[in-house]
Formats: C-alpha cells, structure tokens, sequence
C-alpha cells in the first residue's frame, strides 16, 4: 500500500489495500466492508434464518473465530464447538485460542476430544490407515460436527470456510472434473435426514480478510497452520490461485462466485441421490451405505493402533 493512501469511504488514512475492490480502506470502513461481504453472502444464498440456533465449528484459528465474532455482531444465537485432534502442540494451542475466544464473551463452546472420547488422534489415525491426515481428519470432523449440531438441536452448522478455501478445493475439483463433488461444492447444503443444514458465511472474504477483521477487532488466533497438513495438494492450489490473483486482480473471486451462479445451477440434476441407498450404521446410527458409517471403522482401525507421536507422522511427510 502506497503511503498516505486515503479510504475511499472517509479519506482518512488507509490501513489496507484491497486490489480486488480496487481501493484502500481505514480500519472502520474495513469492517464494515466485511459485515457487507457476510450479509450479501446470508441474504442473496438465504444460508441463515433469525431464528436458526448456530453451532460454529471453530479451530482457534483466523476464519471461525471471525465467522463466530461477525454472527454474534449481526445479532445472531451462535454457540461454538471445538474438536481436540490430538496434533500435539497445534491442538494443545489452537484449543486455547478458542477457549479464551469464548470466556472472554461469554459465549458457550462445546469441546469434544478425539483421543478422550474415540480412543484415538489424528497422527494415529494418519499411520494406522495409511493414508494422508487429512483423510482421517477430515472424516473425523465432518462426522463430529454433524453428530454434535443433531445431538445439541442445533438447526445450522457454520464453518469458517473462505474464498481461497473454496477456490482451492474448486480448482482441485476441476482438475479432476470431480462432477459429483463439484454439485455439492456450495455455500449451503440443506438439512436432510440425518445431516444438519450446513453453512459457509465467509465465502466472500478472503484469508487475507478475514486475518485482517481479527487484527482489527483484537482477536488472538492461531496463526500457525496444522504441522502435518504442509505441502498438501490443496495448499498447492491456493498457492497457483494467488499467482493468478497477482496477475489479475479479482480473478479468484470470479472463479469461484461465477461458478456457484452459474455452472453449479447446471451440475444440480447430476447430483447423485444417495438418499434412498442411505441406512443407519449399525454402530452409530448415522446415514450411511453400507452396514457401518465410515467414522465407526475408523474409530475401530485407529483406536486398536498403537499411539504415534505427532513427530513421526511430519518426519515421515519429508
Ligand atoms: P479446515 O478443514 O482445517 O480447512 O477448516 C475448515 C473449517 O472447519 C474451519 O474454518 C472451522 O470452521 C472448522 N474446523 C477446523 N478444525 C476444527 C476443529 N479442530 N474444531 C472445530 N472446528 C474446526
Ligand atoms: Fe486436519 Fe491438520 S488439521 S490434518
Ligand atoms: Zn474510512
Ligand atoms: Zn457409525
């Protein structure tokens, strides 16, 4: 940013750039960018009703702690959950940023401790399938918060997902004309049996945004990312995207709003209707299809493995 660089609200001094919007903005006119930003996201896409009871996922990190903050800001009922996935320090840490997040006001957070509860964390999860962590993670997550949304009758469940989240997975998708996840790769997935509404206010900000709505408001967060997800395929594509960005502001954007208005309309019929083939799990009594959910063989496989210490699994990522 140039200094002596004017907001184009109030002309007093800028505290960022955003090339994207072509203009600098000083720290209050930046919030209310962002609050704009949410609320045409809620409003044109309907994700959130006045009445909806809100279940943030929140990581300690930048996004949810800023998705939670903007809802309480907007006036609505959000109440937070914290899952514990064992990634030593990461976890130990980002659980506190969430924890001091919610005392500091007021606001209730439910905790749920993989390890605790399930016998297992992610690292073991990671050498006992033999997969990426961010499989197990993954599964173990969606699973997690979509248990704890139903069990708490929560009607949404928000997470903090941004524009280079979206844009990332996006492109990963396109990559591999993934046609059944790109259908599903929406700002709102409706409530059906046994899944709860499922909502991404922030689509609109990007990672850049949103650290910035915390710096601002004096949110402290997690700024480290997750020490066994580096050099994953998705980071990969972020990094491809702001390359793009940096050659032509807005692209992003426009890659990923244009797709949601325009090409996800027409993936709409092609998405396939798994609910008649769903069935409860025998273990655990969420949809699946087949006899056991996918979370409850997990928990089995990783549970019965011998404990990995967090270092082994990012020496074996080397
Ligand atoms: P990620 O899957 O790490 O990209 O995170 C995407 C979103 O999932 C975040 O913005 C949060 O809303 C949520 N999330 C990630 N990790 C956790 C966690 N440990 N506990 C609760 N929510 C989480
Ligand atoms: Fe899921 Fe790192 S947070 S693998
Ligand atoms: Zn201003
Ligand atoms: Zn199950």
């Amino acid at each position: 940013m140039n200094p002596g660089s004017k907001c184009r609200t109030c002309r007093q001094p800028a505290i960022i750039d955003l090339p994207r919007h072509n203009a600098n903005f000083c720290a209050e006119h930046f919030l209310e960018l962002c609050r704009r930003q949410v609320i045409k996201a809620i409003e044109h896409w309907k994700l959130l009703e006045r009445d909806d009871k809100i279940l943030v996922a929140v990581s300690g990190g930048k996004d949810s702690l800023a998705v939670w903050d903007l809802l309480i800001e907007l006036g609505y009922q959000a109440d937070g959950l914290y899952v514990g996935l064992g990634i030593g320090d990461y976890s130990d840490v980002s659980g506190d940023y969430a924890r001091r997040f919610a005392a500091d006001r007021g606001l209730k957070l439910i905790e749920i401790s993989l390890r605790g509860e399930y016998g297992y964390d992610i690292p073991t999860a990671a050498k006992a399938t033999r997969r990426v962590p961010c499989s197990a993670c993954g599964l173990s997550k969606r699973h997690l918060f979509d248990k704890a949304a139903l069990d708490g009758g929560y009607t949404a469940l928000v997470t903090g997902h941004n524009l280079d989240d979206e844009a990332a997975v996006l492109l990963g998708n396109t990559m591999r004309w993934e046609i059944d996840y790109l259908a599903r790769q929406l700002p709102k997935l409706e409530a059906r049996d046994g899944f709860p509404k499922k909502v991404k206010p922030l689509v609109r900000l990007t990672e850049r945004e949103t650290a910035a709505w915390c710096v601002v408001r004096g949110i402290d967060y997690l700024v480290d990312e997750c020490p066994i997800a580096a050099g994953n395929k998705h980071l990969g594509y972020k990094a491809t995207l702001n390359a793009m960005e940096a050659e032509s502001s807005g692209s992003k954007a426009a890659f990923y709003l244009n797709f949601v208005e325009r090409m996800a309309p027409l993936l709409a019929g092609h998405l396939k209707d798994d609910r008649e083939a769903l069935r409860e799990c025998e273990q655990c009594g969420s949809p699946t299809s087949g006899d056991v959910c996918a979370f409850c063989r997990l928990v089995a496989t990783a549970s019965a493995h011998e404990r990995v210490p967090v270092e082994l699994i990012m020496r074996g990522r080397r």
